[in-house]
């Protein structure tokens, strides 16, 4: 029986691992890896190879995907998915472990409808949006590139009575500047999931720089697009001379930590392991510290939200 592995839509570090894990487990269950190359268009395209351990050598602790990723607008077509499963077909390959996001598995849901091609997901994106996980493939490596750059960032502020504006990834989801923000000792945290209030945040600052402060913080969420805007008022109405940065694609790239390779290996275990118990399409889920598997329309099913508890916690730096 043959066995496929691809990544679909932004790459995450984890996705190497993975490929790796998932590689070493089909050949040490005697059963043929196959590795589709440039995600979906990858499947149209009949980029798709057998693997062996060569393939996949030394792959353990770099960043992005050997095998590549994309979106993909042909999929969308019926005559482009039919091409797809005639390239799986005449390799006798009829499952399928995909590492992406929601969208990913939404198309992947409608290939299983089509033609019967069964899969499962693992959710893999530095943005951690996935409606029912706690936790996406990816995640801790871009939060320790963020603490990396923020700490950096700190020591030359703080040594020039500064203020810093970091903008960090994550789409519409404030995540990761969450985090950062209250395990980087940030005064300013911005995501687009709270109300923030500005006139506060500047009255508060303003009242710490007159007792004392000589350098500030601030965490802001791509989402809310708020970068300059907070530049401004550190600069103008707190009265700091402000410097931003934008980390941009610096938090996707680099060696996954061991906590992401080591998630990338159950990850793919559990999913293979499934896979060949016999289901259809599903999700391997990240829950209360246990893997589940949910359905694509359960993951579907609402918007992912950050637990209150971590809101909580960083309340004061958003008021
Ligand atoms: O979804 C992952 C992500 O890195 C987001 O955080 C970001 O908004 C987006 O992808 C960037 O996309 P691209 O790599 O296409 O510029």
């Amino acid at each position: 029986m043959s066995i496929a592995i691809m990544c679909s839509g932004g790459d995450s570090p984890g996705m190497n691992p993975a490929i790796k894990h998932f590689v070493d487990y089909v050949l040490s269950k005697n059963l043929e890896p196959y590795l589709i190359y440039d995600g979906l268009e990858g499947l149209i395209d009949d980029n798709i190879r057998l693997a062996s351990y060569a393939d996949v050598a030394g792959i353990m602790h770099q960043g992005g995907t050997k095998i590549r990723s994309s979106r993909s607008k042909r999929f969308f077509d019926i005559e482009f998915r039919k091409k797809a499963f005639e390239n799986l077909k005449k390799r006798d390959i009829a499952k399928i472990i995909v590492l992406g996001g929601d969208g990913s598995f939404r198309a992947m849901n409608q290939f299983y409808s089509d033609f019967g091609v069964s899969f499962v997901g693992i959710p893999s994106t530095i943005d951690n949006d996935i409606f029912g996980t706690d936790y996406c493939l990816g995640v801790d490596t871009a939060l320790n590139k963020i603490r990396e750059a923020i700490d950096a960032i700190r020591d030359t502020s703080s040594s020039f009575r500064r203020a810093c504006v970091v903008e960090t990834m994550g789409r519409d989801c404030g995540y990761l500047a969450l985090v950062s923000a209250i395990t980087s000792g940030a005064e300013i945290c911005l995501i687009p999931e709270v109300c923030f209030d500005l006139k506060s945040i500047t009255k508060r600052l303003k009242n710490e720089v007159q007792n004392g402060r000589t350098y500030i913080v601030c965490v802001v969420s791509e989402g809310t697009k708020m970068t300059q805007k907070m530049v401004d008022i550190l600069e103008n109405e707190i009265g700091m001379e402000t410097r931003a940065t934008i980390l941009g694609h610096v938090q996707r790239g680099g060696n996954p930590t061991v906590f992401d390779r080591l998630m990338a290996v159950e990850f793919v275990t559990k999913g293979v392991d499934k896979l060949l118990s016999g289901c259809e399409g599903l999700v391997i889920v990240y829950k209360n510290s246990k893997f589940e598997f949910v359905t694509i329309d359960y993951v579907n099913s609402d918007k992912y939200s950050i637990s209150q508890d971590l809101l909580l916690v960083a309340d004061r730096l958003y008021k």
